[in-house]
This record gives structure tokens, sequence and C-alpha cells, in this order.
């Protein structure tokens, strides 16, 4: 987990109950940790009989609290609540739950969680069957009334060996929900962005398609880093292997055709629209209802057609409707970057262009890194150093932030 402006620095607190699901919580007190954040665990008596506070200790640098209180016992649990910019209890048990919506207060845990006065996580991990007991559904609903955002819990295998929903939703989904609850009221909120990500992929038969080498890491990194901005996020990808960005609403295609419609349809009421996508420029002519044969020829002779240029029917639907805001698109260029670039802002009508020369072994195309230069529609072009594709789109974001703020839309 790389550093991550959204939680460097923030104070968080993590509840630790008794469940065997408690392993995971200390790979998300590290992932937390590693992310810059200062995370304080409070274990109740039954978790460290699943794990030690010392492990907690190793992976955040900070003392974990036990109920072997100490002699600022009486102050303790009001500091460590007031100073929380999230409490977060993971795993949450039945009883742990129970103790919250009845307002019993009888360890470190419970009494923090009733000083806290920011907002609450909790992860429920349990049994299939008391999950779904009617004491634990009310107890929940009424956590839910209160605010407290209730993740999960996950279906699969339990550790009673039965299968069922009671397992707790994994670290790095939680860790999505962190950034969420953190970036709510963000400079970007009540802003609609819409990102694309990762390539298209364009039918010449039933099993075969043409297509380009993008992960969709770069739009995915974007879309992350607009949600922890606080902007309702719609992530419109093509078929790729990253697991879903928590918060954003996400639309799945596979061609040029579909990501046009799904683009220009979310872009009726957006802010900003980002075209990380590597769209294909061609498709095949027909596409083969049934296998092309092998058959007995030598070769097979492929025509292809244009595709729809996405960008330039957001600039038409702009000119009619004044929507998206924004539109920042992307240039994935093998030479003559900048000036490609600036054709390109100019002649897709953007507020921005991020170009990036995809022939270089650490940028571009599937890579964590990218090295951009970000061209305006005057076409001044400021380039950015060797960086992570999250610190790319955070700056992608900025520049969104700040031209949104400056022209007062
Ligand atoms: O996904 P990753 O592995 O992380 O790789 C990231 C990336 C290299 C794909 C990304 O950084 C990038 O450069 N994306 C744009 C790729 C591209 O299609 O560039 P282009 O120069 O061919 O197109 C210019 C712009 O027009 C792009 O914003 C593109 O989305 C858009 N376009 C292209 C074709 C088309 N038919 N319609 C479009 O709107």
């Amino acid at each position: 987990m790389t550093p991550a402006p959204i939680l460097r620095g923030k104070r968080l607190l993590l509840g630790v109950t008794g469940s065997i699901a408690a392993y995971k919580a200390a790979d998300l007190a590290s992932k937390l940790a590693q992310a810059g954040a200062h995370v304080d665990v409070i274990l109740t008596e039954s978790a460290t009989k699943f794990i030690a506070p010392l492990t907690f200790q190793s992976v955040t640098g900070r003392k974990a609290h036990t109920d072997l209180w100490g002699d600022d016992a009486h102050v303790i649990h009001v500091g460590l609540g007031e100073s929380a910019e999230l409490l977060v209890i993971a795993p949450a048990t039945a009883d742990a739950i129970a103790k919250m919506a009845h307002g019993l207060a009888n360890d470190l845990l419970t009494l923090t969680a009733l000083a806290a006065r920011c907002p609450i996580l909790v992860a429920p991990a349990m049994d299939g069957g008391m999950f779904e007991h009617s004491a634990t559904q009310a107890n929940l609903r009424t956590l839910i009334e209160r605010d407290v955002t209730v993740i999960g819990p996950a279906e699969g295998r339990m550790a009673s060996g039965l299968m069922g929903k009671g397992r707790m939703v994994e670290p790095n989904e939680l860790l999505g929900h962190i950034r969420l609850a953190l970036g709510r009221g963000g400079p970007l909120a009540g802003r609609r962005v819409v990102v694309t990500a990762g390539g298209t992929q364009e039918a010449l038969d039933p099993v075969r398609f043409i297509s380009n080498h993008s992960s969709g890491k770069q739009g995915y990194a974007i879309a992350q880093a607009a949600l922890d901005r606080g902007a309702e996020v719609t992530l419109i990808a093509g078929p790729n292997s990253l697991p879903p960005v928590v918060g954003a609403v996400a639309v799945n295609v596979r061609s040029a055709a579909e990501m046009a419609e799904a683009v220009l349809k979310a872009c009726a009421d957006a802010d900003a629209l980002i075209m990380a996508a590597a769209v294909a420029d061609f498709k095949p002519e027909s596409e083969s209802e049934q296998k092309i044969k092998r058959g007995a020829s030598n070769g097979y002779d492929l025509r292809l057609t244009k595709t729809v240029d996405i960008l330039m029917a957001v600039a038409e639907q702009k000119e009619r409707t004044g929507k998206p805001t924004l539109t920042v698109g992307f240039a994935a260029e093998t030479q003559s970057l900048i000036e490609n670039a600036r054709e390109k802002v100019f002649k897709k009508k953007l507020s921005l262009i991020v170009a990036n020369d995809v022939s270089a072994a650490d940028a571009g195309f599937f890579v964590d890194t990218n090295r951009v230069t970000i061209v305006d529609a005057g076409g001044g072009a400021s380039e950015l150093p060797l960086m992570s594709k999250a610190e790319v789109a955070e700056s992608v974001c900025e520049r969104i932030e700040r031209l949104l703020k400056s022209k007062g839309w």
C-alpha cells in the first residue's frame, strides 16, 4: 500500500473483538499504517485470545490498548474517542454489536465507542445463524439508524465450516469504505465525476477480439482519487481484472460503442469526464456470428473501420447541453508527445489532456508508474516526474478541482 493523502496523518481507531477474523484486522491495521495513518487499536479481552496486542503494536508502531487498564484508565477512552477521526470496529461480534446498540460500556472498546464523536464503521463477523437472528438484525438496524455504517458481512465458508453470510469483508474492501468515509465533505463533494478505464474489445467472432494492453490501473486510480475528494464517481470500464473501487458506480462495457453509450449517458449531468480508457480506434468491419475457421488458405484478410470517437461525441453533447463541464482526455503517444497532445486538446475541445509516452518501460500501459505531461486548453504544458499512477491521479484531480474553482463552476 503506497501512502495515500486521504489517509496520511489521519487518526484512526480500530476496535478488534473476539472473532477468528481478528487476523484480518492485523492486515487492515498494517495497510492503514503503511498508507500513513496513525492507527490506535483497542482489543477486547476475547480478541486477545485470537490475536496478541503485540501484533498490532508491531504493525502500527503504536501501543495497542486492552482492558488491562493502567493509571490513565479513567481518561483513556475519552482521549481516544475524542481525538479519532474515524472509529472502525472490525471484526465486530454479535456481542459487541448488541452492546453498542444498547449503549453498554463495560469494556474499553464500548466505553470509547460511546465517547467517540466521529463516524463509526462496523464490520460484522459471526456465524450465519447468529447474523440472521432477529436480535442481531434489530441491533444492526438500531446502529444504522444512529448513522453507524455497517459493512458486510460477506457470504462464504465460515469458521464453523458452514457456508452462509457472516464472514468479515476483506481488508482491501474495508480500506475502500474507510477512504469513502474520510473523503466525505472533501473538495469535490457534490461533484459528479465520470471516469473511463481499461481497453475496449472489438469482436471479430464469438471467440476473438481486437484490444490493447490497458490494465485499467490509471483510470481506477483516478476514480479512487476523485472519491477521496468526496466526488460521486461513475467508473466506466472495459474488461479488466482489477478489484472494484468501493463507492464508485461501476458500469462494465466491452466495445467502444458500448463505452460511448455509457459515457454520453453518464455525462448528461456530470461536472467532469476523465477519459483514461484506451478506446479502440478501429474495429472489424463485420462481426462473424460463427467462429471463423482456419480453412485451407494461407491467410485471412481483415478489414477494419473506425470506431466512434467518444470524446468528439462528448464535445458535441457539451455544445448542446453544457455537460460535462470539464473534459479531460489522455494521449497515449510513442512519438512527438507534446505536439500530438496539443493537437488532440484542440481537436477534441478538451479542458486538459494528460499525455503519456507509452513506449517507455516504466510508463503508460500496465505498469504501476507513469510519467505524464499535462497540457491545458491553451496549449500550456507542465511535465511531471515519474510517479505512481495513484500520484498521477492525485495531480489530475487537483487540476480538476482548481479549474472548477477558478472558473466558478
Ligand atoms: O490502463 P493502464 O494499463 O493503467 O494504462 C494507462 C493508459 C496508458 C491506457 C492511459 O494512461 C492512457 O494513455 N489512456 C488513453 C489511451 C488512448 O486511447 O489514447 P489516444 O491518444 O489514442 O486517445 C486520445 C483520447 O481520446 C483518450 O482520452 C481516449 O480515451 C479518447 N478516445 C480514443 C479513441 C476513441 N475512439 N474515442 C476516444 O474518446
